[in-house]
């Protein structure tokens, strides 16, 4: 497809757009986080922005510019290094009953560094997904298509719930490939369902009050998540499901069983009337991001938990209100969802520890079909973007998370006991334990520049560079409270609550935190966040009304994922490249492609660094996508849109696979716009009648440049 360049159209737009809802539509805010930003912040604790405490003036600008930027990164880590699923010890084809599932063989896969070849893609306003000249996409699968055997095909008009519960789910985010043999031509598709939409769902919905007990279990049904097993086209970077509802094949929603795992399972703050022992809970919720591990599991995280709990009458004790309040969860209201009608437990006036249950990060283990999916309490529970791992120079496992919410801060989890990389059943029993016990961190950030650095207006200098120091403040060690007043159950239940204390750093809104698999190098991306004032502003986030965002890299001291120390420094802060406050790695602007509001992030075999965008449309007026961030050599910083989605949507994923031949990009909410309806979409995405949040799979088709996706 030809490339599209409408930046005058873009620039026309800017002036209409509401900024006041972080670049989102009314429609987005409602059903996405029950309008979380229409509110004041939740973080009203008194820690620091930093502004108000940078240390000396010490300008290291340039250390990190242009070429140096390759040497920073690469050579000033660690190559320690990370693990997913893609680099485990292989193992048997016979994944059926194997202790360790298998590791790809790709010989021939892209070298470390490859080069950028593609032309970027234009910014667009269609409804369409848009890839570079010389690949090619397909839908490989979309909401309401079948997952178990005997699932029904989709039919909008006629929906149930019996048959969501069968069919993938709604507005797909995070993705994951795992293979399920050495060939990599079979795989395990893993797919979050973060949220659902029912105006774009149902015909004539005109709110929860009016909704059907069968539409308030559709909406239940569809979110959760999906495990499809999928095949390889061919030879080709296409895959597509490999149908007849498989043997891995999943569907975990609101009906599904968790077992509660780590310190604060069984707490008196997670049982409620229907489980007594606090250790079994129904269902997850709102899952946005997350990650892999080692062993072959996957990480997901709880995010925006808070808006499925509402109250029919103000029975809440002060305490429990306070508590309630830092997480944003109502005490005095219905929800907009409606669920409390359908299940009593979502009414906090009759199960006051039922949103305790939510907000965790949840472990799946796509191999075994019949294991008990795992709530994390070790990890603490906030509003969890998602979670990546990384060995310790010890052989422990380090878990990076973001909360993302505005003023909210990045934690660390360092596990007690030490990963095992035998393929036993034992020693996967063993890693599949790990993250039930360990140590518990929230980052503070400190700048090392002057505060006059930061220009009064909220513009970074335009050949300025931020950087600093930071700590990994303790909240659990060694199974003990580090936080005066709190139990280990409660800091846990309430993490929040336990990093105010601590002192934490407020952060513009952490999404994706992900350690680079090579160089151990921790990349976050803050999405934005529109109620920083330039007096709040400080080093680690510059901009005061920060409406595209920034990325920081972050070195833990000695490239050891357990360090309690570590320098950071901004590559990007996003936005139109003719903003002065804009900075892209030092590259020259006037040849990157404008990105804005960074959410998700990965890495491809070749150690390049690819976003996805959530907020393009309303913050600079184009269609969000995937873009690809080069970290090595004289491209540094010479970031490319590689792909556009629909309008409306939301790019997530993104996962470009182990052998580096297929990108994967979840298309979430095509539609979503003020006013739209089924008698009215804003989306006809993807098969021209009702949008549909799917997952597509993009490849290389040539005729020239090499196989692999950024080629
Ligand atoms: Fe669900 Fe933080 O985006
Ligand atoms: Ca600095
Ligand atoms: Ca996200
Ligand atoms: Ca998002």
């Amino acid at each position: 497809m030809p490339d599209h360049d409408d930046a005058p159209v873009r620039r026309w737009l800017l002036p209409l757009l509401d900024a006041d809802r972080g670049g989102r539509s009314a429609m987005t805010c409602r059903y996405r986080c029950a309008d979380a930003c229409a509110h004041e912040p939740a973080n009203t604790s008194g820690n620091a922005y930093f502004g108000d405490v940078v240390e000396a003036a010490v300008s290291r600008r340039g250390l990190l510019r242009g070429g140096a930027l390759a040497a920073a990164v690469v050579v000033g880590s660690s190559a320690a290094g990370t693990l997913t699923a893609g680099t485990l010890a292989t193992a048997s084809d016979d994944v059926a009953g194997a202790a360790t599932p298998p590791t790809p063989d790709h010989p021939g896969g892209p070298e470390y560094g490859r080069p950028v070849g593609f032309r970027p893609v234009g910014d667009n306003t269609l409804d369409a997904v848009v890839v570079p000249n010389g690949y090619d996409w397909s839908v490989t699968i979309a909401w309401g298509d079948p997952v178990l055997r005997g699932a029904p095909e989709f039919d909008f008009d006629d929906q149930t719930a019996a048959a969501q519960r069968e069919q993938f789910g709604y507005n797909c985010d995070f993705v994951a490939v795992l293979p399920l043999d050495r060939r990599f031509d079979r795989a395990l598709l893993w797919v979050n369902h973060e949220y659902t939409n029912e105006e774009l769902m149902f015909r004539g919905w005109t709110g929860a009050a009016g909704a059907t007990r069968q539409q308030l279990r559709i909406a239940m049904a569809a979110h959760g998540g999906s495990i499809v097993e999928i095949e390889r086209v061919g030879d080709t970077g296409e895959w597509r499901p490999a149908g007849g509802g498989r043997r891995h094949n999943q569907r975990i929603h609101t009906g599904t069983r968790f077992r509660v795992t780590g310190p604060a399972a069984g707490s008196a703050l997670l049982r409620t009337e229907a489980d007594p022992s606090g250790t079994a809970v129904l269902g997850m919720l709102n899952n946005c991001a997350g990650g892999t591990t080692p062993w072959g599991t996957v990480l997901t995280g709880e995010e925006n938990f808070h808006q499925y709990f509402g109250a029919s009458a103000d029975v809440i004790d002060s305490t429990t209100a306070a508590r309630y309040a830092r997480y944003g969860i109502r005490t005095t209201t219905g929800t907009e969802r409606g669920w409390e009608r359908a299940e009593p437990r979502f009414d906090v006036a009759r199960e006051q520890n039922e949103p305790n249950r939510f907000g965790w990060i949840c472990q799946i283990d796509p191999y075994d079909p019949r294991s008990t999916p795992q709530k994390l309490t070790a990890l603490g529970r906030f509003k969890h973007e998602g979670a990546t791992t990384a060995l310790t120079a010890d052989g422990r496992i380090a878990v990076y998370m973001g909360d993302d919410e505005r003023f909210e801060y990045v934690y660390k989890f360092v596990s007690s006991g030490r990963y095992r990389a035998g393929r036993s059943a034992r020693d996967r029993r063993h890693n599949l334990a790990l993250l039930e016990d360990g140590d518990l961190y929230v980052a503070r950030f400190t700048g090392d520049s002057p505060a006059a650095e930061i220009d009064g207006s909220g513009r970074l200098p335009s050949d300025g560079l931020f950087d600093g120091t930071g700590e990994w403040l303790a909240l659990v060690v060694g199974g003990e409270s580090r936080v005066d007043g709190m139990s280990v159950e409660e800091v846990l239940v309430f993490a929040r609550l336990a990093a105010d204390a601590a002192g934490a750093t407020k952060m513009d809104r952490p999404e994706d935190v992900e350690p680079h698999p090579v160089t151990g190098t921790v990349f976050m991306a803050l999405t934005n966040n529109d109620r920083r004032t330039p007096a709040q502003a400080d080093e680690a986030n510059p901009r005061a009304t920060n409406r595209w965002g920034h990325v920081i890299a972050l070195d833990e001291d000695g490239g050891d994922a357990a360090a309690l120390g570590f320098t950071w420094r901004i590559v990007l802060v996003a936005g139109d490249p003719d903003d002065p406050s804009t900075y892209y790695a030092g590259f020259d602007k006037s040849r990157v492609s404008m990105i804005s509001c960074p959410d998700n992030i990965a890495f491809d075999p070749s150690g390049r660094l690819w976003l996805a965008t959530d907020g393009m449309p309303g913050s600079v007026g184009v269609n969000d996508g995937m873009f690809v961030l080069p970290l090595d050599g004289d491209d540094a910083g010479h970031l490319r849109r590689f792909a556009s989605v629909p309008v409306g949507a939301e790019c997530c994923g993104p996962c470009v696979t182990p052998d580096g031949r297929t990108a994967l990009i979840a298309v979430q909410h095509p539609g979503e716009e003020d006013g739209a309806s089924p008698d009215a979409p804003a989306s006809t995405f993807p098969y021209g009648d009702q949008p549909r949040p799917s997952v597509v799979t993009v490849w290389r088709t040539g005729p020239t440049g090499g196989p692999y996706i950024g080629d």
